[in-house]
């Protein structure tokens, strides 16, 4: 009965798991908040929102930006962060997660996860009463996306209208980043070796999030660049796949972002990547350090992005 209650609360909580859950409006309203911070810390005015609050982060897979961006806007804003490898806590084998979930609710006031399976997430969302903040899934990087369509409406002042052309996998990343360019009103093309584009099951949930919009998914690179204001790439081998990173090389090495790619595109082009960049695999120097590439005004719109989330799951 109480464990019925507990779980009724857990589930009218607001979390931050996939892009696909959220409306237009609050997809446009977290991206302002983002410009809103961004502009707060640069010009020092930047208040407490999360005095008092602790985050924890529990994270299963290695991370550099997201974790030192979380840990990073946490502080800026006043709060404190708590970090703990998922293999330290044994996260779904040391207990069950609805245990873990309703015993870190009475500690902490968020928890940013870093997981294998989104499954995790889904059960741990479920059964917490404090609000789930996905970190990287296998199915989704919502708050990479959220960086990554402010760093778009940076570059050319809006994102609606644009066309963003994903050279590589169908993973999670490029999953994510097609539900926000298409909510805001851009064109998302993804262009990936055959067998390697969006499974039927994500486009599936895309056509009945978006209210049945479309996306493009070619199997030529050159032919996708043509149209793109923004080329993105990110690694052919995700974390949890390095079993098939031979294989991905040979399938992908036709999807490597370079001079010659990048000369089929219009000039005005902006490069991103989610990085950690693979260069030499998906990436070349030569694009990762020219002209084109934002990838490290990308990484940067991290920090502004997640304060926005975490205000708008966290602030009284
Ligand atoms: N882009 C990104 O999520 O980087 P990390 O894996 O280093 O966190
Ligand atoms: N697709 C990559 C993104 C890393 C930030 C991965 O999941 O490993």
């Amino acid at each position: 009965m109480r464990a019925n209650r507990q779980r009724s609360l857990a589930q009218a909580m607001r979390h931050f798991l996939k892009l696909l859950a959220l409306t237009k409006d609050e997809l446009t309203h977290l991206l302002s908040e983002s410009a809103r911070l961004k502009a707060a810390r640069q010009q020092g005015t930047e208040t407490p929102t999360l005095a008092g609050r602790i985050i924890t982060l529990i994270f299963e897979k290695p991370s550099l930006r997201t974790r030192v961006s979380f840990e990073t806007a946490i502080t800026h804003l006043g709060g404190t962060f708590l970090f703990l490898p998922g293999n330290e806590v044994g996260l779904g084998w040391r207990e069950t997660l609805a245990d873990f979930g309703r015993t870190m609710s009475q500690y902490v006031d968020a928890m940013v996860l870093r997981v294998f399976h989104q499954s995790t997430l889904n059960e741990l969302a479920r059964w917490s009463s404090v609000p789930i903040i996905n970190g990287l899934s296998d199915e989704a990087h919502p708050c990479q996306a959220l960086a990554d369509l402010l760093t778009i409406q940076e570059c050319f002042g809006e994102v609606k209208g644009k066309t963003i052309v994903f050279v590589g996998d169908g993973n999670n990343v490029a999953k994510s980043l097609s539900v926000g360019c298409t909510k805001l009103g851009a064109k998302f093309v993804l262009a990936s070796p055959p067998g390697y584009g969006f499974d039927e099951g994500f486009l599936e949930e895309f056509r009945h999030s978006t209210g049945g919009a479309t996306l493009e998914m070619l199997n030529d690179p050159i032919a996708a660049v043509r149209q793109a204001d923004v080329i993105y790439s990110d690694v052919f081998t995700s974390m949890g796949q390095e079993a098939e990173r031979e294989e991905r090389l040979a399938r992908f090495a036709a999807f490597q972002v370079n001079g010659a790619l990048l000369a089929k595109a219009p000039k005005h082009v902006k490069v991103l990547h989610c990085l950690p960049a693979h260069r030499g695999e998906e990436i070349t120097d030569e694009v990762m350090d020219g002209p084109h590439c934002v990838a490290f005004q990308q990484a940067g719109n991290r920090l502004h992005a997640q304060k926005a989330v975490l205000e708008w799951l966290l602030k009284r």
